[in-house]
């Protein structure tokens, strides 16, 4: 008899919108609520920046209806490279590790190249170590170290990815 297959519920990327404000807010919460991004979580006012900035690309991965995990920055074709920042990328702890980030990620990547990005760059906490062994295994490379980055004592790294 063949093993059981294990299926999870299908995961859908879209572009986000003004009615996932709600989600958005609970998943920034639950997943930022965390010394070292004490001074940094989005709120509603920044959310809404980046729903309207036609120049930033800001998807959510819905499953069963559900919002479930976002990701976003700006997408900067003027730049040399044409460059895009991961500003955030976060999926509720209930439905991490089944492979919801990497969807959002590759999605994110995948729409940036199309628009001509050859580089994305983000910035992660030193004490975030779930966060750098994630971009780390999707080709991230540590470019830099920015200390103070968050606050006073609490540094980032600078990774880049090159879009091949
Ligand atoms: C970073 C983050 C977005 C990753 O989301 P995720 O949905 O857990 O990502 P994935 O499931 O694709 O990958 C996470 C791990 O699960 C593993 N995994 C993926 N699918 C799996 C599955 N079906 N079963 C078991 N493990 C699985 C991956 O190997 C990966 O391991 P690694 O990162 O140590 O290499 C999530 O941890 C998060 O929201 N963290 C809080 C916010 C944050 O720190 N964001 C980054 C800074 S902005």
């Amino acid at each position: 008899m063949e093993p059981e297959e294990q299926t999870s519920p299908a995961v859908e990327v879209r572009q986000a919108r003004a009615d996932d404000m709600g989600a958005l807010l609970t998943i920034e919460q639950q997943c930022f609520n965390v010394y070292y991004y004490d001074y940094y979580m989005l709120d509603r006012r920044d959310f809404e920046f980046y729903l309207a900035d036609a120049d930033s690309l800001f998807l959510v991965a819905v499953r069963e209806g559900q919002v479930v995990g976002d990701v976003l920055g700006p997408v900067d074709t003027w730049r040399d490279p044409p460059s895009a920042h991961i500003d955030s990328i976060a999926v509720l702890p209930g439905h991490q590790h089944q492979g919801i980030g990497t969807r959002l990620l590759q999605s994110f990547l995948e729409e940036v190249r199309r628009r001509g990005c050859t580089r994305v760059t983000l910035e992660v906490s030193t004490a975030n170590a779930t966060g750098l062994a994630f971009f780390a295994r999707h080709g991230f490379r540590q470019k830099r170290r920015l200390p103070d980055y968050y606050a006073r004592g609490l540094p980032a790294l600078f990774m880049a990815l090159e879009l091949g």
